[in-house]
């Protein structure tokens, strides 16, 4: 029986086996060109590859140009969105044997944005790298913002067939697990939150109603993806605001989605309205966490101002969670699973060339 520390034991989702619990969360780069990968994403995902984590998820990647939060967003849409993503996996893959995961998704009416470094806010349709967005209604995300059209029956089955085309390439690509993006107010998000769904038809109204297409859009990508390589979905456990997406839906969510095989839920929170009210602090979104994993038998992934070793190593060894992602502490310490393992006394994956790296007081604490 091992007593070492849980959060670097081995872990499975589905049939993908991972060397401890520590997930590289998606983060959006804001640096591709018209959806391709870039040296930038050589850099950054080569720099991640080299963390120790078990698996890194490659950012919110839209499966149609205006399904992109910006004009530099990542995209696989395309063939040359393949080529470039496949030679950035292909990179990482030389020098690192880390899982490698893809979050799909389409920003919905939270879509055509500047760069956060400029500022954010929308594009108008009409002014350069902007676009029309679409919805489920239309409802844009502040008042000020340009409407995004609602989505109509053919309008759907576009988005679900794109979904399903860019599993058909994330599967050729060898990635080994999909996350569908369904949270922080972006197009599932829309659909399931009564506050950004006013739809009459088979697709609003009644939980099981907004439900309907994000659960269209799972199996769209579970049947385009191989079935021994995990398909899950990002949810927000809440919109943070009176009368609109909450924990409950969310825990009826996970449970439909684990009835069509969803391999894993990873709970975030946030995003629709621009009036959440969120108690940020350290692992504000692990109760929601807590409750998906006792409501549902697969997997859960906790997130979200998780920056310590001994609060991630609580998180997991008190079972509110499988696993924990961190995305702000892995860009401001990229080898942040080093130190905790020095921390804890367990061992990461090192390459030989960082061997000579350790400190004296934690020697063979790498595996080599
Ligand atoms: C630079 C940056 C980009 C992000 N991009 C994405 C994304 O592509 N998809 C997503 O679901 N969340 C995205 N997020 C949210 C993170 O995945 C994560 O849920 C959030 O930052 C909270 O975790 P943290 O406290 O460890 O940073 C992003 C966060 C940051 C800081």
């Amino acid at each position: 029986m091992s007593t070492g520390p849980i959060l670097f034991s081995p872990f499975r989702i589905g049939e993908l086996e991972l060397r401890n619990r520590i997930v590289i969360a998606p983060m959006c780069q804001y640096s591709a060109e018209d959806g391709c990968l870039t040296d930038w994403h050589h850099v950054h995902l080569g720099q991640l590859g080299l963390s120790g984590a078990a698996m890194l998820i490659i950012e919110a990647t839209a499966v149609l140009p205006e399904g992109r939060i910006s004009y530099a967003d990542s995209g696989l849409y395309s063939d040359a969105n393949e080529g470039a993503m496949a030679r950035a996996i292909e990179i990482v893959r030389r020098y690192s044997d880390i899982k490698i995961g893809l979050q799909l998704a389409h920003a919905g009416r939270k879509a055509s944005c500047g760069l956060p470094w400029n500022g954010g806010g929308q594009i108008a349709p009409n002014a350069a790298n902007g676009w029309q967005t679409v919805a489920p209604s239309s409802v844009p995300f502040l008042p000020t913002e340009n409407p995004p059209i609602a989505l109509d029956v053919a309008g759907l089955a576009t988005i679900r067939d794109a979904f399903a085309a860019a599993a058909h390439r994330a599967a050729r690509m060898g990635l080994d697990l999909i996350e569908v993006h369904g949270a922080h107010g972006y197009l599932l998000h829309e659909f399931l939150s009564p506050l950004s769904n006013h739809r009459d038809d088979d697709y609003g109204g009644s939980l099981e109603n907004r439900m309907r297409f994000p659960l269209e859009i799972f199996d769209a990508v579970r049947a385009a993806f191989p079935a021994d390589r995990p398909v899950t979905m990002r949810v927000s456990g809440t919109d943070w605001v009176p009368g609109g997406w909450d924990i409950e839906q969310t825990v009826a969510f996970a449970q439909a989605l684990e009835a069509r095989g969803c391999d894993a839920v990873h709970v975030s929170s946030g995003g629709l309205a621009a009036n959440q009210a969120i108690p940020i602090g350290p692992n504000y979104q692990v109760p929601l966490a807590r409750a998906v994993k006792q409501a549902t038998t697969k997997p859960v992934i906790a997130v979200g101002l998780i920056t310590e070793y001994e609060q991630a190593e609580a998180i997991v060894g008190t079972g509110d969670a499988d696993l924990i992602a961190l995305a702000r502490a892995m860009l401001y310490n990229p080898r942040w699973p080093w130190h905790a393992a020095a921390h804890l006394g367990a061992r990461v994956k090192a390459p030989p060339q960082y061997l000579r790296s350790q400190p004296r007081q934690y020697r063979d604490l790498l595996e080599r």
